[in-house]
């Protein structure tokens, strides 16, 4: 049995629905349904054994320790976290609460659930926590990609969470030897993304004929992975993986914001040309966001060497599966374009 956090969001759900394409091992799915929780995206689950889903908020200390008795675990893969840059200036208590004290939540009760186990059991425990690359700060463009030895700089109040999140992974492993694993992956693009992050965003404007907006000048670089990779990626880690190491994920796959939009607008225009003109005339540049990061690269050398993990996507065949996803599952967007998403759209672009 696995326990694991967030499983209602983008990477938790595509993680879940990808385990049971080769694993009957049963998961307890703890989420608490935030605006990006989702249980939509796992409706081919219902009525399966296999998939247990718990609506918990992972600070609660109490249900999440009663989570542990009653389903024994051999392992957690810890997904929960306010996600959202732009969410985390706009709002930074979230961020703080669930990525820092939910995370110490979870780690405490695990701490106390794996120490008392029979000792094989405690020697094959694993808590693998999944975070990010942004813990490491910004990149100039001639600076070598991050590895898992650069010094953390977090920049945003969601950086800054989730850098504290790892360090008390880190430390539950030094003081009190907790089978720890941490994977820094850079970002995910892939079926269920939720409509605010860059790729679902411009795919969803651009098809309802509205602005596509790009921060600044759109030279920013981002490391893309498709969330399949990612995701194959933690199944290495926990199997394979040492306790105490941090792995770096990445995609070997730099590109520019205005790159990607472009590539995005031209699969599109391949697969549903407009009437009239381009989906690029869409493009509108507006105020860039505070603290922007410049660049977010990974050396990915590590997980390859000792795991034997390289990515399987390239950026033409993850974009090009990616725009044929959404353009098939227009129903699912619609879904999540309401209610909060839309207050969301009011507050983060109308002063932009
Ligand atoms: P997401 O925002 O799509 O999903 C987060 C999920 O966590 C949602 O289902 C939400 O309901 C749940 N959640 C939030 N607060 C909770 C709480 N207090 N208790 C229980 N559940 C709660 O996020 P994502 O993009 O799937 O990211 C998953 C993890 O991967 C995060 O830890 C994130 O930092 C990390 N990560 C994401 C990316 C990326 O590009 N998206 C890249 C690297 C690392
Ligand atoms: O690097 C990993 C991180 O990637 C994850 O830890 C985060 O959870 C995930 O959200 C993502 O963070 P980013 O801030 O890089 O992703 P986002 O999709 O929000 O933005 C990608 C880039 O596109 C970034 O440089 C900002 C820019 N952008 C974004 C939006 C939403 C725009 O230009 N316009 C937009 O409307």
């Amino acid at each position: 049995m696995l326990l694991l956090t967030g499983g209602a969001g983008f990477i938790g759900a595509n993680f879940v629905l990808d385990w049971f394409k080769s694993n009957d091992e049963p998961i307890v799915n703890v989420d608490k349904l935030t605006y990006a929780g989702n249980l939509g995206t796992l409706r081919s689950l219902q009525g399966d054994a296999r998939h247990i889903f718990s609506r918990t908020d992972i600070c609660d200390a109490a249900a999440v320790q009663a989570l542990f008795e009653q389903h024994k675990p051999r392992a957690v893969v810890h997904f929960a976290a306010e996600s959202h840059v732009d969410r985390s200036i706009h709002g930074p208590g979230a961020f703080v609460q669930t990525n820092v004290v939910g995370t110490f939540t979870m780690l405490e009760a695990a701490r106390q659930y794996w120490q008392g186990l029979p000792d094989d059991e405690r020697r094959a425990f694993r808590f693998l926590h999944v975070s990010t690359d942004e813990v490491y700060g910004s990149l100039e463009p001639a600076d070598p990609p991050f590895s898992e030895t650069t010094p953390y700089q977090p920049n945003s109040p969601y950086s800054a969470s989730k850098a504290g999140s790892d360090h008390l992974a880190r430390a539950y492993f030094h003081t009190y030897g907790l089978p720890v694993l941490t994977t820094n992956c850079s970002n995910n693009y892939g079926p269920y993304q939720f409509p605010e992050k860059l790729i679902p965003l411009t795919i969803a404007n651009a098809l309802a004929g509205k602005p596509l907006p790009i921060y600044g000048d759109g030279s920013n670089v981002r490391d893309w992975l498709y969330v399949g990779d990612h995701c194959a990626a933690i199944r290495e880690v926990l199997a394979r993986g040492k306790p105490g190491e941090v792995y770096n994920v990445g995609g070997w796959n730099e590109q520019s914001n205005l790159d990607v939009v472009h590539l995005l607008c031209d699969l599109l225009q391949a697969r549903r040309p407009k009437a009239q003109g381009s989906y690029r005339d869409q493009i509108t540049f507006v105020t860039d966001r505070p603290g922007h990061d410049r660049r977010y690269a990974i050396d990915a050398r590590k997980i390859e060497r000792e795991l034997g993990w390289r990515p399987a996507q390239t950026f033409q065949t993850g974009f090009a599966a990616t725009v044929d996803w959404y353009l098939a599952n227009q129903e699912w967007v619609a879904d999540v374009m309401s209610g909060d998403y839309l207050k969301w759209v009011e507050t983060n672009y109308q002063e932009r």
